[in-house]
């Protein structure tokens, strides 16, 4: 029985050895120091007379039953009311026994109840753990048939965003195949060419910005400096847009990857210009806070643009979620990315058709 129950000690389901040591080590010591009081008060070594303590000594015994029950479930349940039975019964009939207080059927009683409540609880356990196994098996073949469904959804979306340009691009290519009236025929074929490759261009870009670890080479640079980067890069798009800046201590310059913090600007202003189509104000303000001994360089960006409705809300980090038909849906996403990188934080709250605003905190 103990060879069973150091065998059950030793092979951790679950649990670290040493757990499993250690209630091993709990229990043994337990029935013995139960066991001792036993022979001690038998032999009137306590000085407490026999039948005052019967009662207790009775249910000092449950308690390793349950636990050999609880932690090794039925074979612990059962090695243990066996042990503690064997323990017991020699302090009831042997020389040592107090016969008279109860009578055999009793002991024969106490002894089978010993026995139940080792098989009923170590059942229980059982039943438990096998069902805390089958949870944990679902959970993990959900996530894995999570992750396999997302795998799938990113092919069908790359290959749709992929196939959309390359179908434009072939129907283009057969019109200069046929020789379109004159220069400007030609012109506009390869004008939609050219667009389509700079579509497909930019996916492959958010792909690899999206799937690459962002690693970063910090440099000083102005808060100034990285807006007015990405503001030039979108200036053909801010026409029917009111710009406002509010830059708070513009020249100081902070550490940061300006190449990718350039880029997580970028996708955010591109979002808030997008969200503007038929024009709107873009405010951008940018302050240093103090926040537990750090300084911190705080940006927001709010645009009056469309808005985002709640639902739509609870998806933005969602890889692939957009709204737009040439949309990629990684835009928020690499932004929240770099910007966490630099370890900061981006929040996005947002009123359908009132507007937008995005706070960047980043650490300097
Ligand atoms: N400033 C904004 N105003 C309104 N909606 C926004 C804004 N920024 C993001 N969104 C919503 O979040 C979605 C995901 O944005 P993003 O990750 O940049 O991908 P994409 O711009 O390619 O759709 C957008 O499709 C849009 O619905
Ligand atoms: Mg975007």
């Amino acid at each position: 029985v103990t060879r069973s129950l150091a065998a059950a000690a030793l092979k951790p389901v679950g649990l670290t050895r040493r757990v499993y040591l250690f209630r091993f080590v709990v229990l043994v010591v337990a029935i013995v120091v139960i066991a001792v009081g036993h022979y001690l008060t038998d032999a009137g070594l306590l000085g407490i007379r026999k039948h005052s303590l019967h009662s207790v000594e009775y249910l000092l015994n449950f308690l390793p039953i349950l636990l050999g029950a609880l932690w090794y479930g039925l074979r612990g349940g059962i090695a243990t009311a066996v042990v503690v039975s064997i323990l017991y019964l020699p302090s009831v009939i042997g020389p040592l026994g107090t016969s008279g207080v109860l009578t055999t059927t009793e002991r024969a009683l106490e002894v089978i109840v010993y026995g139940a409540v080792g098989i009923i609880t170590g059942l229980l356990t059982d039943r438990e753990n096998r069902r805390t196994r089958q949870l944990l098996r679902a959970s993990e073949e959900l996530q894995k048939s999570r992750y396999l469904a997302s795998i799938g959804q990113m092919v069908s979306i790359v290959a749709h965003d992929v196939r959309n340009p390359l179908q434009s691009i072939q129907l283009n290519i057969d019109m200069l195949r046929m020789e379109p009236g004159g220069r400007e025929g030609r012109a506009a074929a390869i004008g939609g060419i050219e667009r389509s490759l700079a579509l497909l261009d930019m996916l492959v870009r958010q792909l690899l910005e999206y799937s690459k670890p962002a690693e970063l080479s910090l440099s000083p640079v102005s808060i100034r400096v990285l807006i007015d980067e990405a503001l030039d890069v979108l200036k053909s798009r801010l026409n029917s847009i009111s710009l406002h800046l509010h830059l708070e201590q513009p020249d100081r310059e902070i550490r940061v990857d300006s190449a990718k913090f350039v880029r997580a600007l970028i996708n955010l202003f591109s979002n808030a210009i997008e969200a503007m189509p038929s024009g709107g104000d873009l405010k951008i303000h940018s302050r240093f806070l103090e926040n537990e001994g750090r300084t911190e360089l705080k940006l927001l960006i709010e645009d009056t643009g469309i808005g985002i409705n709640e639902a739509d809300l609870e998806r933005i980090y969602e890889p692939f979620f957009t709204t737009k038909p040439n949309g990629t849906g990684l835009g928020i996403l690499i932004s929240k990315k770099i910007i966490e990188a630099h370890g900061g934080k981006l929040e996005i709250t947002s009123k359908l058709h009132e507007g937008t605003t995005v706070e960047v905190q980043v650490p300097i």
